[in-house]
């Protein structure tokens, strides 16, 4: 058998990771790899000869089968993607960004150059979902998804949790031991979470949804007292995303933080960990869990989608049906202003009689029901700390309520998962 010739566009930790875990596979051939700098230091030791930094010099490269592009970003990846595409080439990437802001337009090129593009990395890192979801769960209609698919926030939060820290020390420390970037807007503000849901829930639904209707809200505005308050309540504070499609294709998609009850197992996942609940029929509810990110466990889902292709290469002229996107269907999306949930609110109130009853009156009149109302005693400076959780309202109706609310100050509005 031939060997399967490929070329990598990166040198940084995955494709690190890729490259040796490939060592110890056979008749999979890197024929190049293309970097930015070919002197930066490494963790990898690599062959002179097999390095350039001119990517054209893979994606050009006749000899090669595969393109695995592990830069990350929109540009210059989509040019790259797009070039190697033309030139017959199939693409393995963990091009999260790049999925979600151009899915459309690369699976309507791989598909009329007649190549596969697989990108299992691309979603919660070494967790196997793409594939699953493509092929054994093809049966499925899944019409929920509740998942936590970054790391370093899925850190932040366990670490506030279990050390009492505020947001800000937590981050520093994270950025200390290289857990989080020194810029950490694509995790913390829930960017990178926005891109993987966007791409998870187009694959798992079976129809298209765009990152412009993905709703996003980070954690940064997480304080400790919420992390304890809801622990008392009996949650847990998780950045989720959140995706339901309901039978006429309208769908809720987002990502934000999210009491989640310590009854549940997404509760329960910690640290870096990632996982992915689903809900369908006719297999029901399951839930994958485990390394979202890292060199090892992200190569793991590279080299696999690399074998995918090499055993059925040369083969036949139609690779990997399954495996293939046609989302002509669309989803309709759901705005967040008329979604439904419920609220945990953190208020601070001047310490007068009637502010509850206020509260109360407020909900009220927007048929809002409460489900826990929490006042322990009176502060110094003669306020008092109220927490609410309401029952599941319309998401503008709990704006009106924090809006009316004028004479006090809410600290935190969380939603509060079923
Ligand atoms: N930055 C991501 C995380 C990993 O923190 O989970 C790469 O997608």
């Amino acid at each position: 058998m031939s060997n399967l010739k490929i070329g990598i566009i990166g040198l940084g930790t995955v494709a690190s990771g890729v490259y040796k875990t490939l060592q110890d596979i056979n008749d999979i051939e890197i024929v190049k790899i293309a970097v930015k700098n070919i002197n930066k230091p490494r963790n990898v030791n690599v062959p002179r000869e097999l390095i350039t930094d001119d990517a054209y010099e893979v994606v050009n490269n006749p000899e090669i089968d595969v393109v695995v592009e592990l830069i990350g970003g929109v540009e210059p990846a989509w040019s790259y993607i797009s070039s190697a595409i033309k030139n017959g080439k199939h693409i393995v990437t963990a091009n999260k960004e790049l999925l979600a802001k151009k899915g459309e337009e690369l699976f309507n090129l791989a598909e009329e150059y007649n190549r596969v593009c697989l990108y299992e990395a691309a979603i919660a890192g070494g967790i196997p979902i793409i594939m699953p979801i493509k092929t054994i769960l093809a049966g499925n209609k899944i019409n929920k998804i509740q998942a936590i698919l970054n790391g370093t926030t899925n850190y932040i939060l366990t670490k506030m949790d279990t050390d009492g820290a505020s947001y800000e020390d937590v981050l520093k420390e994270a950025q200390e031991l290289g857990y989080a970037e020194t810029d950490p807007t694509g995790d913390v503000e829930g960017y990178d979470a926005a891109y993987k849901i966007t791409t998870l829930a187009t694959i798992a639904f079976k129809k298209r949804i765009k990152i412009e209707n993905v709703y996003r809200e980070g954690i940064t505005k997480i304080r400790k007292e919420d992390m304890k308050l809801a622990n008392e309540f009996g949650y847990k504070i998780k950045l989720i995303a959140n995706a339901t499609i309901d039978e006429e294709g309208n769908a809720d998609v987002r990502v934000h933080p999210m009491l989640i009850s310590k009854n549940t197992t997404l509760a329960h996942i910690d640290y870096v960990t990632n996982a992915v609940a689903m809900s369908g029929h006719p297999i029901g509810n399951i839930v994958l869990s485990g390394p979202g990110a890292g060199e090892f466990p992200t190569a793991s889902s590279v080299v696999g989608d690399i074998l995918a292709i090499k055993a059925e290469f040369g083969k036949t002229d139609y690779m990997l049906p399954m495996m293939r996107c046609h989302h002509e269907l669309r989803a309709n999306p759901i705005h967040i202003d008329d979604t439904f949930n419920k609220y945990y609110i953190s208020i601070t109130a001047p310490n007068a009689i009637g502010v509850i009853a206020k509260i109360g009156t407020i909900c009220a009149n927007k048929k809002i029901s409460l489900a826990s109302i929490l006042q322990r005693e009176v502060s110094e400076n003669n306020t008092a700390d109220i927490v609410v959780i309401t029952e599941k309202c319309q998401e503008k109706l709990i704006k009106e309520v924090v809006n009316e609310l004028d004479n006090c100050t809410v600290n935190s509005l969380i939603r509060v998962s079923d």
